[in-house]
């Protein structure tokens, strides 16, 4: 079906050379959508005969509805899990855990800190406004609250800091490395800034913990870890795959500097790429609907124009999609490496933090200057623009 679309190759061929791309959205199965709509019809999941596999070559608007309908349950997903469950929740945890735990003379919570900055206010702005009952949520997403949360709750059982909250690991569990994809400049930017960021954290543990014995006998930093980990239900973060797992402890620098810079990379780049973006994305619900109206098509019958402009939403609908998604992509906060409130004050914390505001800065001139001669600039993880917390 799809070889009229490989430029000449075989199916066998395009896999061996890796041309082909899978995004796999399994996830959204059984999540429940609001008014009982069901998404898994189109992702494909199943091999029934109303579950076709669209085609460019199909009916031109069966198949831009089948576009959009993929799209629909990547923004199910980007907002759920990717922005607001993988970002602003998942280190709200870590925030609180950290307040109980860590004195705030503590050299890790001195570090950390700046990276916390108005994330406890946004998030309860962003429950009471945004995600309450019939809120914003309900009106503007096909999953809706419920849907959401639910989708967050199972996205949270396949969520591992050392797979997904480490850049590099991260991108290597998708395979999408430069040799296969040379184009990719989000690997490319986050790759660098998630190094630097390693950087400075290993320079500022390394101050205070010269040996591994400083890490294990830190029994303040051990019970950090304990609660990071300890089961949700429990009253812990619940949080799989930290760093120091097969002893059930920290046991060495290495794993405390993966373990901060997770943190604090998910703080500063990882919350900017996935939220920036988001007034570009979602303002024309055609492009990224966060809801669509109606079934999706189980057919490839030709579809009038009219059948479209049917399931994308109305002008009030769009409009508070617009002004929610605009506000969300306001940056109103300094960027990474240049702290609002400055908790370090060992001479050697603050050359460290010298340094790492040097080497971002430097990082910003390159991708300023590889974006000049891009078609599309990606200037969404310029440092100059990643803010050092999820503040908004
Ligand atoms: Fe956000």
């Amino acid at each position: 079906m799809v070889e009229p679309f490989l430029e000449n190759q075989t199916l066998q061929e395009a896999l061996n050379n890796k041309r082909i791309f899978i995004v796999d959205l399994e996830v959204l199965q059984d999540i429940c959508c609001k008014d009982d709509r069901l998404l898994s019809i189109q992702l494909f999941q199943e091999k029934r005969p109303d579950n076709p596999v669209f085609l460019p070559s199909d009916p031109p608007n069966t198949w831009l509805t089948a576009k959009m309908y993929y799209n629909n349950a990547d923004a199910s997903f980007h907002q759920s899990c990717t922005h607001l469950g993988f970002t602003h929740l998942l280190m709200e945890g870590v925030v609180i855990c950290t307040h109980r735990n860590l004195s705030n003379s503590h050299p890790l919570f001195k570090l950390l800190a700046p990276h916390f900055l108005f994330l406890l206010a946004i998030n309860t702005r962003g429950l009471y406004k945004l995600i309450c009952p019939n809120g914003w949520v309900d009106k503007t997403m096909t999953v809706g609250r419920k849907g959401m949360f639910e989708l967050i709750k199972k996205g949270l059982t396949r969520w591992h800091m050392n797979v997904h909250g480490i850049v590099p690991n991260e991108i290597k569990s998708r395979e999408v490395e430069s040799d296969i994809l040379p184009h990719y400049p989000y690997r490319d930017d986050a790759l660098l800034i998630y190094y630097t960021i390693r950087k400075y954290v290993s320079k500022v543990v390394h101050r205070f913990y010269d040996t591994d014995e400083k890490v294990l006998n830190d029994y303040e930093m051990q019970q950090w870890r304990a609660e990071l980990v300890k089961d949700r239900k429990l009253g812990g973060c619940g949080l799989l795959g930290v760093p120091g797992e097969e002893n059930n402890r920290f046991t060495n620098t290495e794993e405390l500097v993966d373990t901060m810079t997770s943190i604090i990379s998910t703080c500063s780049l990882g919350h900017a790429a996935a939220n920036f973006q988001q007034y570009d994305d979602y303002a024309f619900p055609p492009n990224y609907p966060g809801i669509l109206y109606g079934e999706p098509p189980k057919d490839k019958l030709p579809l009038p124009d009219g059948d479209i402009l049917n399931r994308i939403p109305n002008k009030e609908t769009t409009l508070d999609i617009m002004v929610i998604t605009k506000l969300l992509s306001t940056r109103a906060t300094k960027s990474l490496g240049d702290f609002e409130s400055q908790f370090m004050f060992h001479p050697a914390c603050i050359q460290a933090s010298e340094e790492f505001r040097e080497e971002l800065a430097q990082i910003s001139r390159q991708i300023k200057l590889r974006n000049r001669s891009q078609a599309f600039p990606y200037d969404w993880l310029d440092p100059e623009f990643i803010p050092n917390a999820i503040s908004i």
